[in-house]
């Protein structure tokens, strides 16, 4: 007798990209330069060399991929909007020719009874606003929310789930403290200037998205790292605080009307970051508007983080980890399907949101196809599945949790890494632009269409191609 782990029943399966990744077409109908465009002609950017001028050619291939959406089986399809195929300067005039690109996606999905779920802002800035000042200046906060009123009016009658940016903390640490994304700048004042105009602009714009789409659902989605102290010693747990505080905190606090966490604040300040603790960007009425009520949650999951006070992590979005060390993805991070129970446990315990989604979850491994073309990707399915099971438990647990969304569709050019890290269910082959579903895509068919787990060898074995 195999155990049964069953879904609900409105449970909101899809898959997930985002625009810079997949569509390539980087200067056709009228689109605009990216920051991302720019970063990726800078030599040593991309640790392959490579950018996303082709990428998957989704632009061209949009209906085929749609086709394997359908294949799968998903309820919904989580993809991002290029702002500056929208909009190719950042504001004024619109680009008709771009904004029918989504129209047509839009409409398409639908056709297949596809819902829908459109990101705002995955990273795409246009240059042209960044050499304007970008998210470190204040200005583009009226910028962004003009943009999200421009899609939404076009888009709103349809798209009933939408939201603003894809993980804050990238863009503001990896972009601006960090240099390790675009526009690869290294300095943490306009880190947090820009982490702070992020979440204005998210705050602003839920309000008016709704002014222009009223049917909308509207949240934001935030990349969250469960962590813990290496050891009960007060030296460990202090590292531990430390990351958590920057790492989640700085972002949960505010949207959820706390403020930011002042322990953070003062991290900052004697670091050199800030001259005092008074933050100079915050101005009356700012974290009001970022509180602003939101309908869900997005929660992007990958890893845990376990700290050792003397480790320094060398890249925060791979923390160094000390246990467990052996089960790593292509990325580096630990598999830790344990670290997504707790992560929904602390957001529903201390946040409260009515709803969560998991907005992103899945693992980097780079196996190719057989001799026979047969994409047999075991450590995907072991990873996958074993992140099926800590969902269905969080839901078991009484929290929230809607949905789940596969990263990622499709094989794509993984920011600094370029194609050099796959997280996708299908196999792309950048050569031909060939696709292939991988042994991983027809397990997440089976389990979408039962709706249910049952047992790992169970499930793989009902599934082998
Ligand atoms: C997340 C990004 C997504 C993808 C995955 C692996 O941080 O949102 O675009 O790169 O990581």
């Amino acid at each position: 007798m195999t155990s049964m782990k069953r879904f609900p029943s409105d449970f909101v399966w899809g898959a997930a990209t985002s625009a810079y990744q997949i569509e390539g077409a980087a200067r056709e109908d009228g689109r605009g330069e990216s920051i991302w465009d720019r970063f990726a002609s800078e030599p040593g950017r991309i640790s392959d060399g490579s950018d996303a001028s082709v990428a998957c050619d989704h632009y061209h291939r949009f209906e085929e991929d749609l086709d394997v959406l359908q294949w799968l089986g998903v309820r919904a399809y989580r993809f991002s909007i290029a702002w500056p195929r929208v909009l190719p300067t950042g504001r004024g005039a619109v680009n008709e020719r771009g904004l029918d690109f989504y129209d047509r996606l839009v409409d398409r999905l639908l056709a297949r009874g596809i819902e829908p779920f459109v990101t705002l802002n995955h990273w795409d800035l246009p240059q042209a606003l960044h050499d304007e000042g970008g998210w470190p200046a204040r200005d583009t906060v009226g910028a962004f929310v003009a943009y999200a009123e421009v899609v939404m009016r076009r888009l709103g009658d349809r798209v009933r789930r939408v939201c603003t940016h894809n993980e804050p903390w990238c863009i503001s640490t990896l972009g601006f403290g960090k240099g390790e994304h675009a526009p690869g700048e290294r300095s943490w004042p306009r880190a947090l200037a820009a982490a702070h105009h992020l979440l204005l602009s998210h705050g602003l714009a839920v309000e008016a998205i709704r002014a222009v789409a009223p049917a909308a659902r509207v949240g934001i989605v935030l990349n969250l790292v469960p962590t813990e102290p290496a050891s009960p010693s007060e030296a460990d747990q202090e590292a531990a605080r430390a990351f958590d505080g920057s790492f989640n905190r700085w972002f949960l606090d505010p949207l959820y009307g706390r403020g930011y966490p002042l322990d953070v604040v003062f991290d900052h300040v004697r670091a050199g970051h800030l001259p005092h603790a008074e933050l100079p960007f915050v101005h009356e009425g700012d974290l009001r508007a970022i509180a602003t009520r939101t309908d869900y949650l997005g929660v992007n999951y990958y890893s845990r983080a376990v700290l050792r006070s003397t480790t320094v992590p060398e890249d925060d979005n791979a923390p160094v980890t000390v246990r467990a060390a052996d089960d790593r993805t292509d990325m580096g991070w630990e598999v830790a399907p344990g670290g997504l129970l707790a992560v929904l446990r602390r957001v529903h315990a201390d946040y409260a949101p009515p709803r969560i989604y998991i907005t992103e979850n899945g693992a980097a491994y780079g196996t190719a196809p057989d001799a026979s073309g047969r994409v047999r990707d075991l450590p995907r399915q072991r990873y996958l599945w074993t992140h099926f099971a800590a969902a269905h438990a969080a839901i078991e647990d009484g929290i929230p949790l809607a949905g789940y969304f596969l990263w990622s569709l499709l094989d794509n050019f993984e920011w600094g890494e370029g194609y050099s890290k796959r997280f996708g269910l299908v196999w792309v082959d950048y050569a031909t632009q060939a696709r292939v579903a991988k042994d991983s895509a027809h397990l997440c068919r089976h389990i979408i269409r039962e709706n249910a787990l049952t047992e790992l060898e169970h499930d793989l074995a009902r599934v082998q191609p």
